[in-house]
């Protein structure tokens, strides 16, 4: 029998400890944790996102603050805001919603946020924390699979972990989460030779591809975990993960199901960042 592992169920546990948390930070230091959330131009995507992160806020009890520009903003523009809020001691933690429209340099914006303030954690000095093994802010996403992995008493020493995507967001502060736990981690990607023989070494199995189901059954250990980032819209409107789910199952010995898996986990571990922020601005 697998173990269908509850993102939902494990996202409203954290998000309902954050909610006491910051209740109790504000009523010893009047401090109300505060997040502003940056989304240039429509991607249709993004809104959503955006609009969620805002849902979640209301809902620990936190302030938050959208701003919402235009496709053609200019970099300096945006340069500025961030500025701005950098120096706004309401606001703990700043998002800028990824991708930003093509003309703007993503890394530059990104190096503009005060590394104390980036619960992302993407900017170079918290990418160099977490891979010298002093974390200070961890991207959300790979935080929480960290999260239902442990959640779920899998352990991870000696344990072979492959990771199949290696973008900044996903892939790459995944693969330094598991070393740090003592997984030996293989990475993976579009130009891998034989993406199945190394995807069935996978004692852990991460896919963070954006392929839909293309993680199939032959493709998986009997026994293994998989963990399953893919949000993938069909076109009959469905969301789709890249794992083949009804076929690797019966396999796994855990799997996270999409939706209701990974996808809760992302916003769950931005409110326990931003709650984080405003903690270090209280000291
Ligand atoms: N776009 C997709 N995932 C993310 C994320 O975790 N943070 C930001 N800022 N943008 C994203």
């Amino acid at each position: 029998m697998s173990i269908i592992i509850d993102g939902n169920k494990i996202a409203q546990d954290i998000r309902q400890a954050v909610r006491e948390e910051a209740s109790d930070l504000a009523r010893r230091t009047g401090i109300v944790p505060g997040l502003a959330v940056v989304l240039a131009g429509d991607d249709p995507a993004s809104k959503v996102y955006v609009g969620r992160k805002a849902k979640a806020c209301a809902e620990v009890g936190f302030l938050s603050r959208e701003y919402k520009l235009p496709a053609d903003v200019g970099e300096a523009e945006l340069l500025a805001l961030i500025r701005d809020l950098n120096n706004d001691r309401r606001i703990h933690g700043i998002l800028v919603q990824l991708p930003l429209p093509k003309h703007i340099v993503t890394d530059k914006i990104i190096a503009a946020i005060d590394p104390n303030k980036d619960v992302d954690g993407f900017h170079p000095a918290n990418v160099g924390r977490l891979v010298t093994g002093s974390p200070l802010f961890i991207p959300c996403t790979p935080r929480g699979i960290m999260e239902l992995i442990a959640r779920t008493g899998i352990e991870l020493s000696g344990k072979d972990a492959v990771v199949i995507g290696r973008s900044n967001i996903v892939g790459k502060p995944m693969a330094f989460l598991l070393l740090a736990q003592n997984a030996t981690v293989t990475m993976c990607h579009s130009k891998t030779k034989d993406l199945p023989a190394a995807a069935r070494r996978a004692d852990v199995l991460i896919a963070a591809v954006g392929k839909p189901h293309m993680i199939t059954a032959d493709m998986v250990k009997e026994g293994a975990v998989v963990i399953d980032v893919g949000v993938n819209r069909l076109e009959n409107g469905k969301l789709a993960g890249d794992v083949a789910f009804d076929e690797v199952a019966p396999k796994a010995s855990a799997i996270t199901p999409v939706p209701g898996g990974v996808g809760p986990m992302t916003i769950a571990m931005l409110m326990k960042n931003t709650l984080d922020a405003a903690r270090m601005a209280a000291v």
